[in-house]
């Protein structure tokens, strides 16, 4: 059996109120429309196709050559985006699965379970239901005495009675295709001026056909975001996932209520995720590690047995046994050595910082490669920029810089290497050499002086 499948992503989304097509705006850090495209995706079915007009551009460059596209270039209602797509469907397809970019809570099981019914189901076509409460503007279902679905009925065409009817069309459907080829064209106009999919119900109907249709037991699944408060919702909901997933695989999330864990990102066993911590992008967090309270990491890479209290940090890696904080910030190309320690009003950009390494207190260090075992008195400053370039400092291993030392780059230290404290050091300084004062000099050793 071929299933091909078309994912509605045309719509302007008015209601959302914004420049961007609303199947672009993110929940947990990924596109509305990215998590309808993954929850077919996960079927094992024919490569989506997504149908785009408004930010056609934008929607495209967003999601690449992942799905195929067909183009509505006026959104003149759900059936005649349907038909938009027709083109990109292969002609010997057998069923085709409908969802649309604005529900990104399905899960394939969800949608698992439509396709089966409709396999097994000799009719035309099956859809989706939910119980709910609130009804949420979605269209209702209108059922017969003997409780066969009759049509859906959009709210605004709507009837008091059907508004008081609780079973809704939450916007997923599994047609045959040759049917459906042929109903999407004989949708009658609305009095909106749109043609509605969900009209093919009734069409359905007057066939003779019967419609089946199944209900999600998890209303949560159903939401549609219209608005930016169904957003905010449904971000609630994908968070909660995310959050039980990770406990359920052995992190520890102290309150998952102020924990943000966007979609994606993976954090090994027995790590401890503390109040108010943020974790973004493309991040990989090891285990047994301590992070926050109060830290965010957007796009990094933490190895194990690390310890990361109230710090910002993006792009940047820490190997293992690292301790930072409180209030360290990592910055793009910082790359901290095992076992680095690095306390309180810290910055580092673009360097390396060797095994062992120390820096404990109110430094910036910029540009640098550091060896190991280093110590990085307070206050310490790499005098990276001139104003126009950068310049490198290169440290070697077992460096004790005193406090308040300035590096002003390009600046070489040979190993074991010391700086007095206050020095402002413009010339390299050879192995085991100690300088002192502004500008930095050599001292000879005391067991040369006698
Ligand atoms: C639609 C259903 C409604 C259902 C609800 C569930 C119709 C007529 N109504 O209503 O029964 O309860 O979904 O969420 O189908 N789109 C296009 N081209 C168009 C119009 C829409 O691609 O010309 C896309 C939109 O981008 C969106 C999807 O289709 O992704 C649904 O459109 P929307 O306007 O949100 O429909 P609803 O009013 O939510
Ligand atoms: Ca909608």
């Amino acid at each position: 059996m071929k299933v091909s499948s078309i994912i509605l992503a045309a719509g302007k989304g008015t209601r959302m109120k914004s420049a961007y097509p609303k199947v672009l705006h993110k929940i947990c850090g990924r596109p509305l429309l990215q998590y309808a495209v993954d929850a077919v995706t996960a079927l094992g079915v024919e490569q989506p196709v997504v149908v785009v007009g408004h930010g056609a551009d934008v929607v495209r460059s967003t999601l690449g050559d992942q799905v195929l596209y067909a183009e509505q270039e006026q959104q003149l209602g759900t059936g005649h985006a349907v038909l938009s797509a027709q083109i990109a469907i292969p002609e010997d397809a057998d069923l085709v699965l409908v969802t649309s970019g604005d529900m990104p809570l399905f899960t394939p099981e969800t949608l698992k379970a439509l396709l089966e019914t409709q396999i097994r189901n000799s009719g035309p076509m099956t859809i989706l239901t939910v119980v709910a409460i609130d009804p949420r503007g979605f269209g209702r279902i209108v059922r017969g005495v003997d409780g066969s679905v009759q049509a859906i009925v959009e709210e605004a065409q709507a009837s008091p009675e059907i508004l008081a009817i609780r079973e809704l069309n939450v916007g997923a459907y599994c047609f045959q295709a040759r049917w459906l080829w042929d109903a999407l064209r004989r949708i009658p106009l609305s009095p909106k001026g749109e043609y509605y999919l969900t009209d093919v119900v009734g069409l359905a109907v007057a066939d003779g056909q019967r419609v089946e249709a199944i209900a999600v037991q998890d209303e949560r699944e159903t939401m549609g975001i219209n608005t930016r408060i169904h957003l905010a919702e449904a971000e609630a909901v994908m968070r909660r996932r995310i959050m039980e997933k990770l406990m359920l695989d052995g992190v520890t999330v102290i309150n998952p209520d102020s924990t943000y864990v966007e979609i994606g990102v993976q954090i090994g066993q027995d790590t401890i995720l503390q109040p108010n911590t943020f974790i973004y992008g493309k991040t990989l967090i090891g285990e047994n590690c301590i992070i926050g309270p109060n830290t965010i990491i957007t796009d990094c890479q933490v190895g194990n047995d690390c310890v990361i209290l109230a710090a910002v940090m993006e792009k940047a890696v820490v190997e293992d046994g690292v301790d930072m904080g409180p209030f360290a910030r990592l910055r793009k190309g910082a790359h901290l050595g095992p076992h680095v320690h690095m306390g309180n009003f810290g910055e580092v950009k673009d360097s390396y910082l060797g095994a062992g390494t120390k820096m404990g207190h109110f430094s910036y260090i910029g540009n640098a490669t550091i060896g190991k075992d280093v110590n990085i008195g307070a206050g310490t400053i790499t005098c990276n920029y001139d104003g126009e370039h950068k310049h490198p400092t290169v440290i070697g291993d077992e460096v004790f810089i005193g406090s308040d030392t300035m590096l002003v780059a390009p600046l070489n230290l040979g190993d074991k290497a010391r700086t007095g404290a206050g020095a402002v050091v413009t010339h390299d300084v050879k192995p085991g050499e100690v300088v002192v004062g502004v500008p930095a000099r050599p001292i000879r050793k005391k067991e040369n002086v006698e």
